[in-house]
């Protein structure tokens, strides 16, 4: 039972287990890692029948679809340097109905995934409660681990946010500002160090399509999105990863590529289910999202070596 929560407990002390500065300061070559966000067991279930705060008693589909998900992956070679979840890793919020019982089978479903692959975990509002409090976070931590952390891999510094800090911090106020100190610490760090490239995770998008668009539900707010754009510009950030949005988008200004994925669960456009597979070279850090379908065939290894060559 240890052994099987310690692969959800990695990212602590605002590090990650196995890959720290110390063990992956080095640039060693090309490599390639997974990002995939809300699993969100619950929501199909809960959009279905028109009740997003209460609906979600049934979470059989995204279960299988986790599975589907890990079984892929773990097929794949090479393998991915780890694979990160961008957020909404259930449906229930904290507190209410069927959050154990989520949890439980969200983790359950990823214990398949080979042990050579690390699971980064990046907190969502699902997870923390849209106004999160210090109860919240702590609830969350004590099952995912760190809410905010750094990682190294092979060169590659990675930073892992809690969107929800900026979104809503007004009920955990010494949480938004230990979090915004510690950015700030991580960014001019970036900005003088020696890593290869830095890229960012985090639930909520800075935006959807334009850095100008209107707020809304699914993107932060234009006063916190601009000021987080040129810091991560000035800091030299290469991309912002992130879901929330149940479909894919994003946009590239300035030298920062913000990238939107769907989700493994419920789509709320016209994309598929799946993953993006994100390729990092000296230079260049280049994405594609694949469906569960397309990841579980054949033809993938021969992609990911064109694209790794
Ligand atoms: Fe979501």
């Amino acid at each position: 039972m240890a052994a099987d929560n310690n692969m959800f407990l990695r990212a602590r002390d605002r590090t990650y287990a196995g890959l720290t500065e110390d063990k992956e300061r080095e640039w060693k070559g090309p490599f390639y890692f997974i990002q995939a966000a809300d699993p969100q067991l619950g929501l199909m279930k809960a959009w279905k029948v028109g009740d997003c705060d209460g609906g979600g008693d049934e979470w059989a589909d995204e279960v299988r679809l986790t599975k589907q998900a890990v079984q892929a992956v773990n097929k794949l070679s090479p393998r991915p340097r780890f694979m990160v979840i961008c957020g909404d890793l259930v449906h229930a919020m904290p507190g209410t109905d069927y959050r154990e019982e989520q949890e439980r089978d969200l983790k359950e479903a990823l214990k398949g995934i080979d042990p050579g692959i690390p699971l980064v975990f990046v907190s969502g509002n699902h997870d923390l409660g849209n106004t999160p409090t210090p109860a919240t976070v702590e609830l969350y931590r004590r099952g995912w681990g760190d809410d905010y952390f750094s990682f190294w891999v092979g060169g590659v510094l990675c930073l892992v946010l809690n969107s929800q800090l900026f979104f809503d911090g007004s009920a955990c106020p010494e949480q938004r500002d230990a979090h915004e100190a510690w950015l700030e610490e991580q960014l001019q760090r970036t900005a003088q160090g020696p890593c290869r490239h830095t890229l960012i995770f985090q639930h909520i998008p800075l935006y959807l399509r334009s850095p100008d668009e209107e707020d809304d539900y699914f993107n932060l707010q234009r006063a916190v999105r601009e000021s987080l754009m040129k810091r991560f510009q000035q800091a030299g950030v290469k991309a912002v990863f992130s879901g929330h949005y149940h479909r894919n988008a994003g946009g590239f200004h300035n030298g920062l590529d913000m990238v939107v994925s769907s989700a493994i669960g419920c789509q709320l456009g016209t994309d598929p289910h799946g993953v993006r597979v994100v390729v990092v070279t000296e230079k260049e850090v280049v994405h594609r999202y694949y469906s569960l379908d397309q990841l579980s065939e054949s033809g993938m290894d021969e992609d990911l070596k064109k694209l790794l060559a």
